[in-house]
């Protein structure tokens, strides 16, 4: 049986005071929730703070983004050691908008991915395809490709160790949600690669998000397919009632 895992991912949105506000009205509407794991992942600046906030609450933090190395000259960026040490848990890796607007490669982000594992954070590793590969009927070989790369060469002891998130890109942001059939399908196909690569018993404990356009009123059905184990949540996330809506969706 998988838990849940229900995440909110802030993107570059909120100050610090609107971060720990945020989490504040958050906690209690959350608050004894036993099916889902609860994932808050703020800009980097907004981790201090929340890391406060959340203590003793059961929520978890996690961040967008980090560097694969543990320190070093590299200007502008922060490592996995750092984020440990603001008690961030997991890392969202690969995000379509870091593949697109930053050119991530598959190969970098594999180097991330293993990053994350060595040090201990769970990473969450995106993968979607565009409106156009879609429509071509590209979709599988697209993510295919996209796990292949990622997760090449990467050892986890336990399937909690890594969370997978399929986030089309045409859903994201756009209002448009993939089908319960879509998602699932693409959940299932996911599903079957990780098979390949870890084995059928730790494949079958590695949670799947679905992320794009995930709404109180969409959620729970996104969420009843058989391979759906959770949600990587946009701007529904930014506000209390939505998010904590979603969560209680499971
Ligand atoms: P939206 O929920 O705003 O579509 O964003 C999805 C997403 O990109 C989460 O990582």
């Amino acid at each position: 049986m998988r838990k849940y895992i229900i995440a909110g991912n802030w993107k570059m949105f909120t100050l610090r005071d609107e971060a720990a506000a945020l989490a504040h009205s958050l906690v209690p509407l959350v608050a004894g929730i036993e099916n889902a794991d609860v994932l808050l992942c703020p800009p980097f600046t907004g981790l201090d703070r929340m890391e406060k906030v959340l203590e003793g609450t059961g929520i978890f933090l996690g961040a967008q983004n980090m560097y694969h190395e543990d320190e070093g000259a590299y200007t502008g960026e922060i490592s996995p050691a750092m984020l440990k040490d603001l008690g961030v848990s997991h890392v969202i890796v690969g995000h379509s908008e870091r593949r697109q607007y930053f050119n991530e490669s598959g190969s970098f982000l594999n180097l991330k991915v293993k990053a994350a594992v060595e040090a201990g954070l769970i990473p969450i590793l995106c993968v979607g395809e565009t409106l156009e590969e879609r429509e071509s009927g590209a979709t599988e070989s697209v993510i295919a490709g996209q796990l292949e790369d990622g997760l090449e060469g990467v050892e986890i002891a336990r399937g909690e160790d890594l969370v997978l998130a399929y986030e089309p890109i045409w859903a994201i942001g756009t209002g448009k949600t993939a089908s319960p059939e879509q998602a699932q399908e693409v959940h299932a196909f996911i599903r079957a690669k990780l098979t390949q690569a870890f084995g059928a018993d730790l494949a079958g404990t590695i949670r799947i998000q679905y992320g794009g356009s995930v709404k109180p009123d969409n959620a729970a059905e996104l969420m009843g397919q058989p391979d759906i184990d959770g949600a990587l949540v946009g701007g529904a996330s930014l506000n209390a009632e939505s998010f904590a809506a979603i969560v209680r969706s499971v």
